[in-house]
């Protein structure tokens, strides 16, 4: 399962890549707001991870402008993925550049049907948003499942990218449902690999061993 960490933050990213657990980023408009310079901070995510896939998102709201955008973005960096919303006036302009090989995650999915059409025009990924959902009280987690039973179902090569992963048991879900990717922010990655009993367990095996008083082992 590839983790992507879900932020524009290069500190955060440089220190999770020490981690080796990290396979490329996803940026948005709303991350990349918070950076001096959205191209620069791109260009420094890209080459910090060379072997990384980084998700880039489209601004442009016409098809024509979006199409341009797009291959301006792909260009930037070859390990770039642009991020494109799923809605249908785009269909075609996704069509186009999945045509021109351009790899593309498509953003904004929140239904099984939004998914298949995604899978129909061959796109590397889909990211269903697990935590909007939440956001109006719908079960997030349920569309994962979903899609999973569909691209399995008829054999498509499109990849599910569980994204909105706003806690631990996001996090959980996206792995029980069998997503090829998570997005995951800094903050739950966190918390999801450190727990209280493995803290407590070190402490009592150190305690412990401290009464042999042996200095050098072996
Ligand atoms: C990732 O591709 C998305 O941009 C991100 O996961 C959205 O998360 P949010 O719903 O918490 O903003």
């Amino acid at each position: 399962m590839k983790i992507f960490l879900d932020t524009a933050d290069v500190k955060s990213i440089a220190l999770w890549k020490k981690a080796g657990i990290i396979d490329g980023v996803t940026t948005n408009p709303t991350h990349l707001s918070k950076v001096g310079s959205p191209k620069k901070t791109i260009l420094e995510i890209c080459k910090l991870l060379p072997k990384g896939e980084i998700s880039v998102e489209v601004t442009e709201k016409k098809p024509d402008a979006i199409y341009k955008q797009a291959k301006a973005i792909a260009k930037l960096s070859k390990n770039i993925l642009v991020k494109i919303p799923c809605q249908r006036e785009y269909y075609s302009v996704i069509s186009k550049l999945v045509h021109d090989g351009i790899k593309l995650n498509v953003t904004l999915v929140f239904t099984l049907i939004q998914g298949l059409m995604m899978c129909k025009l061959g796109v590397r990924y889909i990211s269903p948003f697990v935590g909007r959902w939440d956001d109006i009280d719908v079960d997030g987690p349920t569309v994962l499942y979903q899609l999973r039973q569909m691209i399995d179902e008829y054999g498509y090569e499109t990849d599910l990218l569980a994204a909105s992963i706003r806690h631990v048991r996001h996090f959980h879900e996206a792995i029980m449902a069998g997503s090829d990717a998570v997005t995951v922010p800094a903050d739950v990655l966190e918390k999801a690999t450190e727990h209280v009993l493995t803290d407590r367990g070190i402490a009592k095996f150190d305690s412990d061993w401290k009464k042999l008083g042996i200095r050098k082992f072996p």
